[in-house]
């Protein structure tokens, strides 16, 4: 049928609060555009949210507004879902409603996708629908496009992304004003950069829903959030940002997913980069990640990762696919995780003691003669190379002071090991500040 005779497309979306809104306003004001690139007209029939009155605000009367999800999951004049509720909760259930009831869904829900994913996915299948989550990582980066479409041709070596605005903000921060964490974090949700309980935030956990997410689709493995590690940043220093910088680094909290010969890494943890890396030097909110793929090299994608439209323009590139191939047979549209369903890997994700990384150590010393030989005998025992080194030299009356040492690569079993033996030195004061260092050549 020609495209523009074919009847709207027909849209229920779960939530209206800043991404909802977003969505529902860049639709309404571009509508034409997206027609046209669509092939047909796609249109929100009926919106979901406990605050009834503000949906009917933002919709100015326009659409029929319930406070009760389950009946939009449920009506069948609705094509696809639009589910922004967030969390593994109830979201959950009315995305696998949607999924039953043979709905398409498009989905923001990075921590629903991240735990849940394998069934979720095998569900839509059984039921030949789509699930679309561009916005469920990196906000308005079309990340997931680039990924599963555009480098399909790759075998994927590694991602690294700064892939959490507020974390961002609160290092640039730090770095900026030589403020430390705490001080920040509440600067921050003043300002209302971070949320009231900023816990997945700043202890890692979102960047590893997002970690986890891209690791499916770059290595054709299957989501294993629970296999994830995860650090943030609450207990990094002022004083580590200041050491890191005067090396040439900038410390950035990256979501790392690599292929190596053994398995695939999967990690969350604030990290040295070099400062002149073009991703060390993304600043503030904004949100980057780089692919490198054997055949293309490095490529860089960078935006911003939350807010109202932006993200409102991942859903919407979300919706105008699925407009497109709502028509197609199942088997001919784009896997849901880059890989067709039955060819993923059960490559393991690798435990963290088994990762390869580099290291930066502060320690605390005596300074006094044989200190240094001691340190740097321990790491030669554990065959771990340094790289380079700083010693502040001790203060006015000071007795103690300063030994930064960057390493080169080694398994963590083995920096734990040199780590402990180290801080059991008696000439060194309390506990090594060890940060993770990626060179991302
Ligand atoms: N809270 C996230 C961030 C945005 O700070 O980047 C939504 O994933």
């Amino acid at each position: 049928m020609k495209a523009s005779v074919m009847k709207p497309i027909k849209v229920g979306l779960l939530g209206i609060g800043t991404v909802g809104g977003g969505t529902f306003n860049v639709l309404r004001r571009n509508q034409e555009e997206i027609r046209r690139r669509a092939g047909r007209a796609i249109e929100v029939v009926m919106v979901a949210d406990l605050d009834t009155e503000r949906a009917k605000q933002i919709t100015g009367g326009s659409v029929e507004v319930v406070s009760d999800a389950r009946r939009v999951v449920s009506d069948p004049s609705i094509d696809i879902v639009i589910e922004l509720i967030g969390g593994d909760g109830i979201a959950r259930e009315l995305v696998m409603t949607a999924i039953a009831n043979g709905k398409h869904v498009v989905t923001a829900n990075k921590a629903l996708l991240a735990k849940h994913g394998t069934e979720i996915f095998r569900a839509a299948e059984e039921k030949g629908v789509m699930v679309a989550f561009e916005a469920a990582v990196a906000g308005g980066i079309p990340i997931i496009k680039a990924l599963r479409e555009g480098l399909t041709a790759n075998r994927i070596q590694w991602i690294a992304g700064i892939i959490n605005g507020t974390t961002n903000f609160i290092l640039s921060e730090m770095r900026d004003k030589g403020l430390d964490f705490d001080v920040v974090l509440k600067q921050a949700q003043a300002l209302g950069y971070a949320e009231a309980d900023p816990t997945f935030d700043i202890e890692g956990v979102d960047a590893a829903h997002k970690a986890t997410i891209m690791s499916a689709i770059a290595f054709g493995v299957p989501v294993q959030f629970d296999k994830a590690y995860v650090e943030g940043i609450t207990k990094l220093s002022a004083t580590d940002i200041r050491y890191a910088e005067q090396l040439g680094y900038r410390i950035k909290l990256l979501g790392i997913a690599r292929r190596v010969a053994a398995g695939i890494e999967l990690r969350v943890h604030p990290t040295l980069i070099p400062a002149t890396r073009l991703i060390a030097n993304v600043e503030g909110a904004m949100n980057a990640v780089v692919v490198n793929g054997d055949a293309v090299g490095a490529t860089l994608y960078y935006g911003k990762g939350a807010g109202s439209e932006p993200t409102a323009s991942a859903v919407i590139a979300d919706l105008v696919d699925i407009t497109r191939l709502a028509t197609a047979d199942p088997e001919h549209r784009v896997p849901y995780l880059a890989f067709q369903s039955n060819e993923m890997a059960d490559t393991p994700i690798l435990p963290m003691s088994e990762v390869t990384t580099s290291y930066y150590l502060r320690m605390r010393v005596a300074d006094k003669p044989g200190v240094l030989a001691d340190v740097t005998r321990i790491l030669a025992d554990a065959s771990i190379s340094i790289d380079a080194m700083l010693q502040k030299e001790a203060g006015e009356g000071e007795t103690q002071t300063d030994l930064i040492i960057l390493t080169h690569e080694t398994k963590e079993k083995h920096a734990d090991a040199a780590i402990a033996a180290i801080e059991a030195l008696s000439t060194v004061e309390g506990k090594v500040s060890r940060i993770r260092l990626e060179q991302l050549k």
